[in-house]
């Protein structure tokens, strides 16, 4: 039999560390991630964690701003629910050790961000995501959690309809192997490398979302990508945009066009603190306009000492490439980076396919709606898999009835990952048109059928960046409206027969599903000859 644990956890991000913590208490966990531990976007993240402790904040408020920015597509039950929980859970990270940034009455210091109506942001000055990424790696070892790195699962095994483990390819031994579990985990991060300009880490090629696709899972409103609004125009650090975080314009930075002028009035009340989707529109069409090939955003009134106090990361990394945004602006433009769609899944994180759990990014809980509120992402990562570390307690054992060997299950896939990236960001970025999506669907759905059957071990991840941006592309073909992320040229307004979620499942002549389990590992985890 192959290795078998309580609990496998796919990806040490905020998500799968926050559940693994957790759930060491009601059994055995094994993380298993596809780089380094900290490969993750939550290492990257910047602004902080949205979570309500102002004296002038209250639940309803966090609650309101997070619905009106997700235009009319959020669920409410599941957004007041992380808007309930998430204080204690910041807290509890606080007393962990998390070194969140303070005033000198013992407050957490509450940063602004886009489409926020209160003081709500907690942060370790602009580097929050590496913060909480190390405090819940000493929590994991501390917890008994065993986190393997360079595993990268593959696929989803299937038995009677119920998920009941992964397939996996040890990325140093080049070994495809099956680690099965009472309950799988999905915590595998977001799609931004879909895209070729991402705020994004490698890791991010939407491996869960995939995963849980070719197997049936149901899918939910993949068209909304969000797009921040400032990466550093033209440079790249390990295949990512370095993102200048909202938190800055929260502090007063300005959007100006390349000849000098602030334009973020003309687009909304709110200005520079407007939503994401409609200051990263406004910087795109500020570009189109003065056929710029991006916008400034300016920091350089501010105090000198108060930006690289607040923004210690920010203002290093810029020098280093010769900006100095104490005195000058710095150049930027809209990156992909966030999915706000997903694996659909319940209130306690439980997918469609029974024992299949999806957290974080991967996930779509239904809190973001067409539009994520800034700092939301992190809070409903932790919430959501508190959650399904509360559930998990009441799973039974699997039964592996099936047969245990397989032949050959590997088969070697095109590299498509540079050509899959080059059509979306040509066709499926801020501003769409069907023309567009049909021209990026022809290609892709190509690209599409050279994967269809097998596991594949070579390119595995352009595998399932090409199952992303086709999801990516029915979704907005399906929506022919505009809201929030989402903006289709021919329907420029939101229109009331669209207001509902764009649900994707594969259809049953595209599924294949392997239903054997290859053995490589002893079940005590020892490899056999
Ligand atoms: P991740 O943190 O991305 O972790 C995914 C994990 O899955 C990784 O360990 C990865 O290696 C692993 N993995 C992926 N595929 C496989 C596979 N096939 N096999 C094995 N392992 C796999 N949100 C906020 O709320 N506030 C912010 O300030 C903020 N700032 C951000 C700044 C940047 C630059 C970026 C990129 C994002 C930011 N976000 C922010 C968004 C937020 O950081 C992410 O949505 C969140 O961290 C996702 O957490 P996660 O645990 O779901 O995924
Ligand atoms: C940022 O710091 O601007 C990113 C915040 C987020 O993605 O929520």
């Amino acid at each position: 039999m192959p290795m078998q644990v309580d609990f496998l956890v796919v990806g040490s991000g905020i998500a799968g560390l926050t559940f693994a913590t957790k759930a060491a208490r009601f059994g055995r966990v094994l993380v298993l991630t596809k780089k380094r531990k900290a490969d993750s976007s939550t290492n990257y993240a910047q602004g902080g964690i949205a979570a309500v402790f102002g004296e002038n904040d209250a639940r309803k408020y966090h609650v309101q701003d997070t619905i009106r920015v997700g235009e009319g597509l959020c669920n409410k039950e599941m957004v007041a629910i992380m808007v309930r929980d998430g204080p204690k859970l910041v807290q509890e990270l606080h007393s962990m050790g998390c070194r969140f940034s303070m005033n000198s009455n013992g407050k957490f210091n509450l940063a602004q961000e886009g489409g926020h109506s209160r003081r709500r942001i907690v942060h370790a000055k602009d580097y929050t995501g590496q913060e909480i990424e190390r405090v819940l790696l000493e929590g994991a070892k501390k917890a008994g959690v065993n986190i393997t790195e360079n595993e990268i699962a593959l696929d989803i095994v299937i038995q009677n309809g119920e998920c009941v483990g992964i397939y996996y390819l040890d990325a140093d031994t080049r070994q495809i192997d099956v680690i099965l579990a009472n309950a799988t985990i999905l915590a595998t991060g977001g799609i931004g490398q879909v895209y070729q300009h991402t705020t994004n880490p490698p890791i991010a090629t939407g491996d869960g979302i995939a995963m849980a696709y070719r197997v049936g899972a149901k899918i939910a409103n993949m068209e909304f990508v969000q797009f921040h609004p400032t990466a550093v125009y033209n440079i790249k650090i390990d295949g990512r945009s370095f993102l200048i975080s909202e938190a800055i314009r929260g502090e007063g930075g300005v959007l100006k066009t390349k000849a000098g002028a602030p334009f973020m009035k003309k687009y909304s009340p709110a200005g520079n603190l407007a939503p994401r989707d409609v200051v990263a529109r406004a910087c795109l069409t500020e570009m189109l306009y003065a056929n710029t090939k991006y916008v400034l955003l300016d920091v350089s009134h501010l105090e000198a000492d108060f930006i690289k106090n607040r923004f210690p990361t920010i203002y290093e990394t810029c020098l280093n490439w010769g900006i100095d945004i104490t005195r000058e602006p710095i150049p930027v433009v809209p990156a992909a980076h966030y999915s706000c769609g997903g694996i659909s899944v319940n209130k306690w994180a439980e997918s469609s396919i029974p024992r299949m759990f999806a957290l974080g990014e991967c996930s779509c809980t239904g809190v973001h709606g067409a539009n994520r509120l800034a700092s939301n992402s992190l809070l409903e990562a932790m919430v959501f898999a508190s959650r399904a570390a509360a559930r998990v307690n009441k799973i039974s054992d699997i039964k592996i009835t099936g047969p245990t060997r397989i032949e050959k299950t590997t088969k070697i896939g095109p590299n498509l990952i540079f050509q899959i990236k080059e059509i979306m960001d040509e066709n499926v970025g801020l501003i769409r048109s069907e023309k567009k999506l049909h021209d990026a669907k022809t290609a892709i759905d190509g690209f599409y059928k050279l994967f269809e059957e097998g596991i594949h071990i070579t390119n595995a991840e352009s595998r399932n960046t090409t199952v992303i941006a086709k999801l990516v592309i029915d979704s907005a073909l399906n929506r022919k409206e505009s809201r929030g992320l989402h903006y289709m040229l021919e329907y420029p307004r939101k229109r009331r027969n669209f207001m509902k979620d764009t649900i994707t499942r594969i259809s049953k002549q595209e599924k294949k599903i392997k239903k054997t389990l290859p053995t490589n590992r002893k079940r005590d985890g020892t490899r056999r000859n």
